[in-house]
């Protein structure tokens, strides 16, 4: 299967190439090297134009869309050029050429507003008491949109865009709401024991959504954590995602 990685060298791009390399024909777009992986074929062009680059993707299977600007602190001005319109470009293109299927990174940031709501404000602190994992409602693929930023705007919008190409072109399209996956490759605050992705939790659910998703699909981008928020039911039965990781080993307090 041929697989173009948009924003390839970057944090997730790269690690997510080097740990399915053998397994997937991988194609890099980026505007910088992708240090971890060198020897993947690169195209070195602003995905924002990725009509103009049109020909030479012709023959690929599937996208992995990460390229934007990741920060939660984007501003309008980036998020609508760098994420919103850029999204439309990738989801525009891939139609016209004939690219059937779409991976594209969201973000919990399309829903951190639930993070304002008992008891996830109270678990993203640390603060556990009167709490059992396993008890509370995991917050799902069904709940409404809540974007707690200009880039969660930003992902909503990508979200949105996915589903209309897919009922309209017959696209499959994966959307990840992604948790926290950082340089570190481990929780690195009590935060992220709740929202930590592992690279190889995050790397398998991508190589299941290849393989296995159909339709139009949300799943949340996270480790087996025992303090998790949201829901990995659904990607479990869906496309068979089993995660190997759970932040709680690194807890130190
Ligand atoms: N890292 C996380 O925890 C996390 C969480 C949720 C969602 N995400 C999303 O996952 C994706 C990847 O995140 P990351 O952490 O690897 O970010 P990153 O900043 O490390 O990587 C982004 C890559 O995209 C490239 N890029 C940006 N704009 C581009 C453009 N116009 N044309 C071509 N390339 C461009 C950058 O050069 C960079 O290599 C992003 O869409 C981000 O919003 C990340």
């Amino acid at each position: 299967m041929r697989v173009l990685v948009t924003g390839s060298s970057g944090l997730i791009g790269s690690n997510i190439i080097k740990l399915l390399k053998d397994k997937f024909d991988f194609i890099g777009l980026d505007i910088t090297k992708n240090n971890q992986s060198p020897d993947i074929p690169t195209i070195f062009s602003d995905a924002l134009n990725i009509n103009d680059i049109a020909d030479s993707i012709k023959n690929v299977d599937a996208i992995i869309h990460l390229a934007a600007n990741a920060s939660v602190h984007t501003s309008w001005e980036k998020a609508l050029s760098n994420n919103i319109s850029l999204t439309h470009n990738i989801f525009e293109t891939a139609k016209n050429i004939g690219i059937k299927k779409i991976i594209f990174a969201s973000s919990n940031h399309a829903v951190g507003n639930f993070e304002m709501d008992i008891p996830y404000s109270n678990i993203v602190k640390g603060n556990y008491k009167n709490l059992s994992p396993g008890k509370y409602k995991l917050i799902d693929h069904k709940v409404p949109i809540r974007p707690d930023s200009q880039y969660g705007i930003s992902k909503v919008f990508g979200e949105a865009t996915g589903r209309y190409y897919h009922e309209y072109y017959n696209m499959d399209v994966s959307c990840l709401r992604i948790g926290t996956f950082n340089a570190e490759n481990k929780p690195n605050n009590i935060r992220s024991l709740s929202t930590w992705v592992s690279y190889r939790d995050l790397s398998h659910m991508i190589e299941m959504c290849l393989i296995n998703q159909k339709g139009y699909e949300i799943f949340y981008g996270v480790s087996d954590n025992l303090w998790k928020i949201w829901d990995i039911e659904h990607a479990k039965s869906t496309i068979g995602y089993k995660p190997l990781d759970n932040a709680e080993i690194y807890r130190t307090k």
